[in-house]
């Protein structure tokens, strides 16, 4: 899986349920995610870059099953400090509006990215499926080459959300930084329904 895109969706959507103590979090029963789509915006010499992401279907239901697959590259090997700013941005009236960084959600600054996915998976604990069965690795340094994951079935659980993740159309920027050179950028844009 490519780092970037785990990164920014997993900053987003997949931390949340991990935090231990947080205020704002609302559980919702049902979740839709619908009109996914996804670019790269670095430059065109960007060393990290997503080649290939597939998510089916659409509408994804949280919680729910999701089929995924992905492919992307870098050249150069990732290590920490691996810096990841992400820029949360929701429509509001026809206008893109930035969602400020609240308890590490929304348009935050990472200064380590490594340490959350340390976090997410401490380490000498094996990878979490599908990732384990393709050999994928999860956590830093990541080895310069290409990664791909075939399609994968997944199961999103419940989860709780922040209170501000409301109804509407939302586009995600992750930017990846390593000793203040960037490396990639991917941009996500989807739209949330709930009830
Ligand atoms: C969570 O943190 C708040 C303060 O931010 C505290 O009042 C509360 O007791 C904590 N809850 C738990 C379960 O630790
Ligand atoms: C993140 O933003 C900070 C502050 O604007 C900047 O100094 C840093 O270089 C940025 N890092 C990346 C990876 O874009």
């Amino acid at each position: 899986m490519d780092t970037v895109l785990f990164l920014t969706v997993g900053l987003v959507f997949f931390i949340t349920p991990v935090r231990s103590n947080t205020s704002g979090l609302k559980k919702v029963s049902k979740v839709q995610l619908l009109g996914f789509d996804w670019k790269n915006c670095g430059a065109p010499d960007a060393p990290a870059v997503l080649k290939t992401l597939n998510v089916s279907p659409d509408p994804v239901s949280i919680p729910g099953d999701l089929q995924a697959s992905a492919s992307g590259s870098t050249s150069v090997e990732l290590t920490a400090p691996l810096a990841v700013n992400v820029t949360l941005e929701k429509e509001v009236a026809g206008f893109w509006v930035r969602v400020p960084c609240v308890e590490e959600l929304g348009s935050c600054h990472y200064k380590d990215a490594c340490e959350l996915l340390n976090q997410l998976v401490p380490p000498g604990q094996d990878c979490p499926e599908p990732l384990h069965t393709y050999g994928l690795p999860c956590r830093c340094p990541f080895k310069a080459g290409s990664y791909s994951l075939p399609q994968s079935d997944f199961y999103l659980p419940v989860m709780e959300v922040p209170s501000w993740l409301t109804n509407g159309n939302y586009r995600v920027q992750g930017v990846l930084g390593m000793q203040d050179k960037e490396l990639g950028c991917l941009r996500v844009s989807l739209s949330l329904r709930s009830n």
